[in-house]
């Protein structure tokens, strides 16, 4: 007798990183919208719970979650392994979980900008790294939350400023070296965002508050472009006009006005 099989589709979700609030809980929720399921990843278990199950029981997707601490050296494998022990398989890593510390270097301890680093540098190099070898098996997305402060430095948000443009940078360079694969890899550069970033930061700097106020975008309008930039395959998504303009300039102006302005905004002198 001949058998054959008919192979089970394989259930695939989204894995984003810092879901619990601001821009990634807005990118879950759009994803969630497009029935795509969710593996939601931050630190805070209650929020992640909620969120699992508000989307779960609203667009009839599959969602689970795992509290960990991005700045833990082992972090990407405890995800990871996770994954494996779940079956869960993604085509989707949207590596968006990041913070910034404002104030000079000095001001905080090395292991202060160490884990600062840890989670935005060194994990989402780790996640695309482990999860890369499932990515390519069908079409995929990497989607990597950068910023506007990616392209140029920020005295005051210094550390912040040079992860994003590491990031950028080897999104850009992942993009190419992935070209003939099924993996789309795109980065998004938001400007100020109307989330917890501020606090997470210790801003107090009246100057950036009330920039920030009036330039703010909503995490739902920034999810929304960032999505369409990914699902459309491009390398760099900038969100809004305003944040086109400052990243014009950036590569315009001379880079000793744009770090005098930075640290303006950032209160130092
Ligand atoms: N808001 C802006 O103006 C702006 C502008 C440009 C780019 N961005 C970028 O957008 C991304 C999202 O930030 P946001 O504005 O949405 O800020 P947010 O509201 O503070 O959200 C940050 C997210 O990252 C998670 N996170 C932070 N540290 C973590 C850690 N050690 N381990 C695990 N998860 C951690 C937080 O979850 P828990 O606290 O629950 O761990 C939260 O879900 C960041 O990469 C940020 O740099 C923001």
């Amino acid at each position: 007798m001949i058998g054959f099989f008919i192979s089970k589709p394989i259930t695939l979700y989204a894995l984003i990183t810092g879901a619990s609030k601001g821009i990634g809980k807005a990118i879950a929720i759009e994803l969630a919208a497009k029935k795509n399921n969710l593996l939601l990843i931050a630190r805070s278990e209650n929020l992640l719970k909620a969120l699992a199950k508000d989307l779960a029981d609203e667009f009839g997707i599959i969602a689970d979650y795992l509290a960990v601490d991005l700045a833990n050296a082992d972090a990407g494998y405890a995800i990871y392994n996770w994954c494996v022990e779940k079956n869960y398989s993604i085509n989707i890593l949207v590596n968006n979980a990041g913070y910034g510390l404002n104030g000079l270097l000095d001001e905080y301890s090395l292991e202060e900008h160490l884990a600062n680093m840890q989670v935005n540098i060194n994990m989402p190099v780790a996640l695309t790294y482990l999860f890369l070898p499932q990515l390519k098996k069908h079409p995929s997305y990497i989607l990597n939350v950068c910023s506007g402060a990616a392209y140029q430095a920020v005295p005051g948000l210094n550390i912040y400023a040079a992860s994003k443009a590491f990031l950028l940078s080897f999104s850009r360079g992942l993009r190419y070296e992935l070209k003939n694969s099924n993996v789309s890899v795109t980065a998004v550069c938001p400007g100020a965002t109307d989330t917890d970033f501020p606090n997470r930061a210790n801003v107090t700097n009246a100057k950036a508050k009330k920039l920030a106020e009036k330039f703010n975008m909503s995490a739902k309008t920034v999810a929304v472009i960032a999505l369409n930039g990914m699902f459309a395959k491009k390398p760099e998504v900038i969100t809004g006009f305003v944040n086109k303009l400052s990243a014009f300039f950036a590569w315009l102006l001379p880079k000793s006005v744009l770090e005098k302005s930075a640290a303006g905004i950032y209160g130092l002198k």
